[in-house]
């Protein structure tokens, strides 16, 4: 991740309904969260009122994993 990516992701959000921002979730993942309970584990989020839905999809993605979103057809 460039540093002006970091530094954007001190201003999204990263769990709107717990009012985390995205660059917790990034530093859980560097500090070895492998996974959402994880990451949820270290930042807070999850229990929100999507039930971790939204938040969910963004660890997915910066996980890597594949998602709804960006799925492509094989
Ligand atoms: S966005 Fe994280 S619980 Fe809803």
């Amino acid at each position: 991740m460039q540093p002006d990516e970091k530094m954007m992701a001190r201003l999204k959000p990263g769990c709107i309904c717990k009012g985390v921002k995205l660059i917790r979730l990034i530093e859980a993942i560097e500090n070895g969260a492998t996974c959402f309970d994880e990451v949820a584990q270290q930042t807070g989020i999850g229990d929100g009122s999507c039930g971790g839905k939204r938040c969910g999809q963004k660890v997915a993605e910066l996980l890597g994993e594949e998602t709804e979103n960006n799925a492509f057809p094989a």
